[in-house]
């Protein structure tokens, strides 16, 4: 039985941080649209844990849940953060100062100087735009899925390069990049598309309009480090290659972190101690 949990319930996902038995930091996630999935759990095995709550969704939750006990609601930023050094930390990664883009529902862009930290930008393209997107273009559901679908998929009948559009002429940036995602769709009419196709293209908007953004609030900062965090790179090999060589192309360094979305819950579960 554990004695604490930090919760972050978000708009699409709760996440929950807890010690197991051996005293190991162990994670579990519910959709955010089965909190009754989250009492039972809490319920069946940690019934008389500590409850730290963060995340948009934590009074909503909090309500559900019927507690008696007034549970503690930690601020989603002062827990985010909190979590992203505690991983840092054990990772031996060190920096100082960085750009933390939350890749989750939506976007959200904050710059760390050391323990302080501010909300910089923010975009509503995230992992909401890659689920919506991709179920109006190809009719999935499933996250795993279309993550995966997405993998076999060629960017190259969807979107349009800078080498498509100057072919033989002097390039006046880098061929390889994107001048327009989706753009292929009526540029290239006579190609064949997948829902695979469909599916890569969709990451691409996201990985390189959060890229982009990322790069921008790096640059006016003075910063060189980005991490990169949120749900939506979990199990996402495709979206994190698109983010890193992007980031990399515009020397910047890109910081992935293991538990991508479960930052959150981290901080809360360790503002419990
Ligand atoms: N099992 C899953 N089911 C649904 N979406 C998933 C799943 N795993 C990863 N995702 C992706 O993660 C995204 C949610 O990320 P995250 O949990 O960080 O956001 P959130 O905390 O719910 O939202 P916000 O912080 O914006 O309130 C989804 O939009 C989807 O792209
Ligand atoms: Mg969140």
């Amino acid at each position: 039985m554990t004695t604490r949990i930090g919760i972050d319930a978000g708009g699409t996902l709760t996440k929950i941080a807890y010690w197991d038995r051996e005293n190991k930091m162990s994670f579990k996630s519910f959709l955010s649209s089965d909190f009754q999935g989250v009492r039972e759990w809490i319920e069946n095995k940690h019934s008389s844990s500590a409850i730290c709550l963060t995340g948009g969704r934590a009074e909503q939750l909090k309500k559900f849940l019927l507690s008696k006990q007034d549970l503690p609601y930690m601020v989603e930023f002062d827990a985010t953060m909190n979590g992203v050094m505690y991983q840092m930390k054990q990772e031996v990664i060190s920096s100082s100062s960085a750009i933390i883009a939350n890749i989750g529902t939506g976007t959200s862009i904050h710059i760390m100087h050391d323990k302080t930290h501010s909300r910089i930008a923010g975009s509503g393209i995230g992992g909401g735009t890659l689920l919506g997107l991709g179920m109006a273009l190809t009719g999935l559901t499933n996250y795993k899925e279309m993550i995966a679908l997405s993998k076999d998929g060629k960017r190259s009948t969807i979107d349009v390069l800078v080498s498509d559009i100057y072919k033989d002429n002097k390039l006046p940036i880098t061929g390889s990049l994107t001048a327009s995602n989706f753009g292929g769709v009526t540029l290239k009419p006579e190609q064949a598309r997948s829902r695979a196709d469909l599916l890569a293209g969709i990451q691409g908007i996201i990985g390189e309009v959060v890229a982009t953004l990322c790069i921008q609030a790096a640059e006016a900062h003075g910063v060189k480090d980005i991490i990169y965090i949120g749900s939506t790179l979990e199990e996402n090999s495709l979206l994190q290659e698109i983010i890193e060589s992007y980031t990399i192309l515009k020397n910047k360094n890109p910081i992935f972190l293991e538990k991508h979305g479960y930052s959150g819950a981290i901080g809360a579960l360790l503002e419990n101690n």
